[in-house]
């Protein structure tokens, strides 16, 4: 017999097993715990009328190119939070799934790095990393920490003590903008984990599910006929589709999804 949990209906329990394909999407949401201010809803950083639209505009590639100090600005206040942040519950039971469960993919929007913090090996993040950097005219890379990008004024350049290279161009955050192509080989690992063999359960955890390429993957599975699950304090545009909407914080349900598990 499996216990009841809080909000977690027996009918989703009874099908939750470790036997099966498990798949994840994430986003902000999920390390909305771990300190970091999401994008959308209360708090976020779009959330002001007036300000929210300057910094989502700060993120386009347009902007990047126009003014970089702008966007510079906006990723190194992501920054700020993202260094000291740790991975939360949430985070660490979606790792202790994948280590339970027969296959495992994550697919998250996130750029802060957590999930790969707390272990989760599979993970695909289909927005970048936002420690990566490389120069918009070289092309060299670099990887700096959180701390190191949180200091930045004004966008870096590509000189010898940033990068190791020396062109001298500007260097840009390697994380996806707005009005730019997602990674096609993250995009084709997409393929792979969620349409060639589509996951048993698909779990959508903390994000307000903006993009198609979103919510696909999710819709595929329940026309599939496979489980589809949402947890979020709020509702979204993918609630009334899924099989269960769980309505409640990812650090209180999914600890508990891992233990059942
Ligand atoms: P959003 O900020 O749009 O949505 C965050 C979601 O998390 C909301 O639906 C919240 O209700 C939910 N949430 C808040 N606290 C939560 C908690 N403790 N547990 C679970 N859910 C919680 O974030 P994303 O959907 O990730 O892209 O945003 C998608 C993309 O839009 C981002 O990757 C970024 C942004 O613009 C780019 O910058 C290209």
């Amino acid at each position: 017999m499996r216990q009841q949990i809080d909000g977690i209906s027996d009918a989703f329990l009874q099908k939750w097993d470790h036997q099966q394909r498990v798949a994840f999407v994430t986003g902000a949401g999920i390390s909305q715990e771990s300190g970091i201010q999401t994008y959308r809803g209360e708090g976020g950083m779009y959330d002001d009328e007036v300000a929210g639209d300057q910094v989502m505009d700060s993120l386009r590639y347009s902007s990047m190119k126009k003014n970089p100090n702008r966007t510079w600005r906006t990723i190194a206040g992501m920054c700020r939070q993202i260094g000291p942040a740790e991975p939360n519950a949430g985070h660490h039971a979606i790792s202790r799934i994948e280590e339970k469960c027969r296959s495992f993919a994550l697919l998250t929007q996130n750029v802060d790095g957590l999930h790969q913090l707390a272990g989760t090996q599979n993970t695909i993040d289909l927005h970048g990393d936002i420690r990566d950097l490389s120069c918009m005219e070289c092309g060299e890379k670099v990887r700096l920490s959180p701390k190191e990008i949180a200091r930045f004024s004004h966008s870096p350049k590509c000189v010898e003590h940033v990068i190791g290279s020396n062109c001298g161009g500007t260097l840009r955050p390697d994380v996806v903008l707005f009005e730019e192509m997602l990674p096609t080989k993250k995009l084709e690992r997409v393929q792979r984990e969620f349409y060639e063999e589509v996951p048993d359960v698909v779990i959508c955890v903390g994000t307000s599910a903006q993009f198609a390429y979103i919510i696909e993957p999710i819709m595929l599975a329940r026309g599939a006929g496979k489980l589809t699950v949402e947890i979020n304090p709020e509702r979204t545009a993918l609630s009334s589709h899924v099989d269960h909407f769980i309505q409640a914080k990812a650090g209180d349900v999914l600890p508990q999804l891992a233990e059942c598990l």
